[in-house]
């Protein structure tokens, strides 16, 4: 939500700047901007200057190439997913005070914005923009006698709410300040350089060391060398780490969208989490930091998520309660922590995350932990804040998913919660030894199934463009495929626009059923499980009424052709997998009619991948 990227140093910063920039659009992309303090002679005086557009960044870049940016080593530069004012060139970043010398761009949302606007007009100040951020250049401005550091310190004091902030000034042409509290914000170190930036992937070409700059810290960078300060203006001690990430995991190395390569990775973010995590029958969950008396002692557990992570979660819901007998709920972290949940001590909280960062999971992790329950996040990202606020992590390791629409994080989460079920079914005895080793063997032949569907991807991209002219979805599945069912409509919904519904089967005679006539399209999910005979059922409801089916069902299942207009088929597995499986062809169904209806598949509009405002 917002991306960020700051460089000091020797180089030329515009082309680190919005090179950056392209590697964060993942985050929003309704406007971008670049501000630089030029390179000047000794004791020349230098103007701030910005160049800022509307639309994507090579909006940017065609507007640099026209009216280039002056020769510079100092810049900030971000990539907009609007919260507060339209998105247009006025609220695109940088903003910038009265006098035009101090720039800002800001991640978040600032709660108190208009107390502090009203306050600045009174003194004089002259606010252009609808943003909650350009009040933040004219604070520094208004608190500004000299130390730019001091000035930063005392206007970021005065500010509610989240924030990442890239500050520069050209009465201080050696400087670079960043500072946080909510909104991720990392610093890159480099030799006679550094950086700041929203993600690691922005400044992955330049540098691997990096500080998670924590809340409440602001740091000063100079060319050679970065000091970070508590908002007491403190100096302190922090330890860089050095990210694994390869640069390769960030391009799209010969696939048509990141969207298509990571639904590629799926097998081997599968095989990589097995390798490690599976020593024989054994469930290795280092990290989990729970001893195996207190999760023994679960009694309730809650998964709180957002968008597809929830779905992931209420796939859990089905393997957990099977596998260990302990009830689950699963909220939409945007809304557990307004209804009081019922959470105490021996209530385990999974908080499941791609980003870390999703602002809605972190309020609820804070507000289960305030109630005395142990949270476990499930997250793909390194040193996240939903990790540094969890009592234990189980990484996926997903590697960095640039594409908007979640895949590889969404199957590396269930095969997570399916690991986590049966650890905890082995300590509790729920189920027989014989079930759990079943489980086991087929959860390690998942992804030799993943290849063998892959290998028939043209199938599905035949049937995907198709029927690619319906104007509307609904995507049906029972018991542990109704998660399926929801999680393959916002998919579709997602990069293609089209109104997509997901629905538990059973539900559809109840109003949805209204809906089927021969202009709508029906994916039913249904591989050969303890409801087999009831998705059939429901097919043949769907079929009397001229709707248009495209089945997803197990390989063998001839007999489901006479009930549908398409089928897909997936091979078999334990029926508690059945999710891994279906998620594939699910996703590159919404893939495929995307891309025939031109779609930007990575990109879509309205969306952001990681949303960190509540
Ligand atoms: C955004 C993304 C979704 C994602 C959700 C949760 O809405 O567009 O794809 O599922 O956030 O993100 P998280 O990083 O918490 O998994």
């Amino acid at each position: 939500m917002c991306g960020i990227i700051g460089y000091i140093g020797n180089r030329q910063a515009v082309p680190i700047l919005v090179d950056g920039l392209k590697k964060l659009e993942y985050r929003g992309y309704d406007s971008s901007g670049v501000g630089i303090i030029p390179s000047s002679d000794e004791g020349v005086v230098v103007k701030a200057d910005i160049r800022k557009t509307h639309g994507k960044i090579q909006n940017l870049q065609d507007l640099i190439r026209t009216k280039p940016l002056p020769q510079s080593s100092l810049g900030v530069s971000h990539t907009r997913w609007a919260t507060h004012g339209a998105p247009n060139r006025v609220n695109a970043h940088p903003h910038a005070d009265c006098s035009g010398r101090i720039l800002v761009v800001h991640n978040g949302i600032i709660e108190n914005y208009e107390q502090l606007t009203q306050a600045l007009c009174k003194k004089g100040h002259k606010i252009i923009s609808e943003t909650d951020t350009e009040i933040i250049s004219h604070l520094i401005e208004d608190a500004y006698r000299g130390n730019l550091l001091a000035a930063v310190v005392k206007a970021i004091r005065q500010l509610k709410g989240a924030f990442a902030l890239g500050i520069i000034s050209s009465d201080h042409p050696d400087m670079l300040i960043a500072a946080r509290v909510g909104s991720p914000l990392i610093i890159g170190l480099g030799k006679g350089e550094n950086f700041i930036a929203s993600d690691v992937p922005a400044i992955l070409d330049y540098t691997k060391r990096i500080i998670y700059l924590k809340d409440r810290q602001l740091a000063v960078l100079k060319e050679d060398g970065v000091r970070v300060y508590n908002f007491e203006g403190k100096s302190i001690r922090v330890k860089a780490d050095k990210v694994s990430f390869k640069v390769d995991a960030v391009q799209k190395q010969g696939f048509a969208h990141f969207m298509l390569k990571e639904i590629h990775e799926q097998p081997e973010v599968l095989q990589r989490m097995i390798k490690t995590r599976l020593k024989g029958n054994k469930v290795i969950l280092d990290g989990l930091n729970l001893n195996e008396r207190q999760l023994k002692s679960v009694n309730k557990v809650f998964a709180v998520a957002c968008g597809t992570a929830y779905h992931a979660g209420l796939v859990g819901k089905y393997v957990i309660e099977k596998l260990t007998g302990i009830p689950v709920s699963v909220d939409a972290a945007s809304e557990f922590r307004y209804r009081n949940p019922i959470v105490d001590k021996k209530t385990l909280i999974i908080a499941i995350s791609q980003s870390g960062e999703t602002a809605d999971t972190l309020a609820a992790v804070r507000e289960a932990k305030t109630k005395g329950a142990k949270v476990v996040s499930i997250c793909n990202v390194v040193g996240s804040s939903l990790v540094r606020e969890s009592d234990g992590v189980l990484y996926t390791h997903a590697g960095p998913e640039i594409g908007v629409a979640s895949t590889k994080a969404y199957i590396a989460q269930i095969a997570m919660l399916c690991l986590l079920a049966l650890k905890m079914s082995s300590l509790k005895k729920f189920v027989k030894e014989k079930t759990r080793k079943k489980i086991l063997k087929d959860l390690k032949h998942i992804p030799t199934l993943y290849r063998d569907i892959l290998r028939n991807k043209a199938d599905i991209a035949r049937i995907a463009k198709k029927n690619s002219h319906f104007g509307c979805f609904l995507f049906l599945g029972r018991n542990i495929n109704f998660p399926s069912a929801l999680e393959g409509a916002l998919k579709l919904k997602e990069i293609s626009y089209i109104p997509a519904e997901g629905y538990a089967a059973g539900e559809m005679k109840h109003g949805p059923i209204a809906l089927i006539d021969e202009y709508r399209a029906v994916v039913c999910i249904a591989p050969r499980s303890s409801v087999y005979e009831k998705m059939i059922s429901n097919m043949q409801e769907i079929r009397a009424r001229k709707g248009k089916i495209i089945a997803i069902a197990t390989q063998g299942d001839e007999a489901i052709k006479t009930h549908a207009n398409h089928v897909i088929y997936v091979p078999p597995t334990d029926e508690l997998l059945t999710p891994l499986l279906v998620a594939l062809p699910l996703q590159l169904i919404a893939y495929y009619i995307a891309v025939q209806l031109g779609c930007d598949v990575d990109q879509p509009r309205n969306l952001a991948k990681s949303v960190t405002v509540e």
